[in-house]
């Protein structure tokens, strides 16, 4: 099986040199049922105050990529009947970029004891935990939203109820090109001593 060359039992280095890719430059195979059980899984293996499991996952595998996509390019044609062709071309991949997306699902809803703001906070570090877990097992994970993310007939086309949000399409794929890195914010000017 194909492996790109990163270390994977070395989670610093993993983290190190982890880079989104742009889903154009993704390529099968998807992952298999396995894999995508195990990147599953340990993306719901994350802190969770309650215990509420406030996300759940929406798999967009095969033809299903197909399917969401013209949801998506419907919705975009009734907004813009005139969409020129390059717009028209871009909304026919939205969801067949990458061999494999998976939507997170934030279902965060008002609780007695636990914040809203904290279940949130646990759909991000489910998205994170499947982009590691990706990665770890030789794959690249990007995380996106899109006009998608934020369109209520988009979210109801692919069967979100009303309160749910999507906190990221995940899109997972192969990648054999190498991507440069960009600048990261140093951390002289995001961390600081709280004075004693
Ligand atoms: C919640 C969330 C939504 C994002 N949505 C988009 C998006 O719709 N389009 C995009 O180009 N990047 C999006 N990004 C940014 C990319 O995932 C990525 O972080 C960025 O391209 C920088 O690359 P890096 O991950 O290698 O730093 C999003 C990031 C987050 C955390």
């Amino acid at each position: 099986m194909h492996r790109d060359k990163t270390p994977m039992n070395d989670t610093i280095e993993i983290l190190t040199r982890r880079r989104s890719v742009p889903p154009p430059m993704m390529t099968g195979p998807a992952p298999t049922a396995d894999e995508l059980a195990t990147i599953l899984t340990i993306a719901s293996r994350v802190p969770d105050h309650g215990k509420l499991a406030p996300w759940r996952f929406l798999i967009f595998a095969g033809a299903a990529r197909e399917r969401a996509t013209r949801i998506a390019l419907d919705i975009r044609l009734a907004d813009k009947p005139d969409l020129d062709e390059a717009g028209r071309a871009e909304e026919q991949r939205r969801f067949v970029r990458a061999p494999l997306v998976v939507a997170v699902v934030s279902r965060a809803a008002p609780h007695p004891k636990i914040p809203e703001w904290e279940q949130i906070l646990s759909a991000g570090a489910v998205c994170m935990n499947m982009i590691v877990a990706a990665r770890a097992l030789g794959f690249s994970a990007t995380w996106l939203t899109e006009w998608m993310a934020y369109d209520a007939r988009f979210r109801a086309g692919i069967g979100l109820a009303e309160h749910e949000r999507i906190a990221g399409f995940l899109h997972i794929g192969r990648t054999t090109a190498a991507i440069e890195d960009r600048p990261r914010p140093p951390l002289a000017e995001i961390a600081t001593n709280f004075p004693e």
